[in-house]
């Protein structure tokens, strides 16, 4: 098992496949788009297969891959089917922003994907528009409707909770939550990247969001599972699917974080708000051993901070790498 210098255990790894997106999210995003990695920066599938094991060697237990949008980067399945051969890997999931879902569903699940989460801020077309800046609301509604026929469980949607632009669809996303199997899952949103347009104002405390659904009927808490990670679960009476609340900046959650990423270019990331990152990718270019590769990892995890430094009153600090690159 891996612990970190706070007795955290650490059990779950984040990859960003690529820094490349087919959207561009207000919050995350300029329109005109970042500067790209080029083709040679970014890890192959055979060194992202090597640091995955070794990862899931050292204690890694759960596997998430992100991007950018990781469903853009060619053959995904294969990566897939390799990481699902790693002997003490117990989950591996995928987060999508659903453009390309409908089409590369039926495939995932080929490959042993079972549960997927979806980033979907918005029920509404035209504001889909607005907040992401391209026409796929449809597309994206229907890569999900494929995902449940195909029998992805559980499909959860992870909403940005954005004041002024999609805080009037609050009730419409807990309605949902009735309808559908769904886990909606509203996210606090964050001033990661150095020009995602966080305000104060353009703020919203889960608390707000609980009072504002409450107004649907009372939500009940749902016992977590393991590898629940920081959302808080909860369901109102009858319907079939749930309500999450992601909190990261009113309730930090850091003394159970137990995640690590790893960007494309191939750095370790221990901490979503710190810019201290490891370069793996120069040593295993350079061809060093197995052993050499897990004490870099090790001690890459003594680095994690205790908590992050993000609150309200001071106003936040921005982190300068672009949540593109990170990986949500
Ligand atoms: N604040 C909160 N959530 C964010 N995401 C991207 N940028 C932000 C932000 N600034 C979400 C995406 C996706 C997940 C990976 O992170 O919507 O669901
Ligand atoms: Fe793309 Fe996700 Fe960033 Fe939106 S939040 S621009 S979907 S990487």
């Amino acid at each position: 098992m891996l612990f970190d210098s706070f007795n955290r255990r650490i059990n779950y790894l984040r990859i960003s496949l690529t820094d490349r997106c087919n959207l561009r999210c207000i919050y995350c995003m300029p329109e005109q788009g970042v500067p790209k990695l080029i083709h040679e920066d970014i890890l192959t599938y055979e060194e992202l297969g090597r640091l995955a094991r070794l990862s899931v060697g050292l204690g890694i237990e759960k596997i998430r891959l992100t991007g950018g949008e990781p469903l853009v980067r060619k053959n995904i399945g294969d990566l897939i089917k390799a990481l699902g051969e790693i002997p003490g890997i117990r989950d591996i999931s995928l987060t999508t922003n659903g453009v390309l879902l409908a089409e590369k569903a039926r495939s995932l699940w080929e490959v042993g994907v079972k549960r997927i989460n979806i980033s979907l801020d918005t029920l509404n077309s035209k504001k889909f528009n607005e907040i992401t800046h391209f026409d796929f609301f449809n597309q994206v509604w229907e890569g999900i409707q494929e995902a449940e026929r195909i029998g992805f469980s559980p499909i959860k949607i992870n909403v940005v909770a954005l004041k002024g632009i999609n805080d009037d669809e609050i009730l419409a996303f807990g309605r949902l939550s009735y309808e559908k199997p769904y886990h909606i899952r509203f996210i606090e949103f964050m001033p990661v990247g150095p020009e995602n347009g966080w305000s104060a104002e353009r703020f919203l405390s889960s608390e707000e969001i609980i009072n504002r659904l409450e107004v649907l009927g009372p939500l009940f808490p749902v016992n977590g599972q393991d590898f629940d990670g920081p959302a808080k679960r909860m369901a109102f009476e009858g319907a079939r699917g749930e309500i999450g609340l992601i909190s990261p900046i009113s309730e930090h959650f850091c003394p159970s974080c137990n995640r690590l990423r790893l960007t494309a270019e191939g750095r370790l990331r221990v901490c979503i708000f710190s810019d201290d990152e490891t370069d793996l990718r120069t040593p295993l270019r350079e061809g060093v051993s197995d052993a050499e590769l897990e004490s870099i990892i090790r001690e890459t995890i003594t680095r994690k901070p205790k908590e992050h430094p993000l609150q309200m009153n001071p106003l936040p600090r921005k982190c300068q790498r672009q949540m593109s690159k990170i990986g949500g």
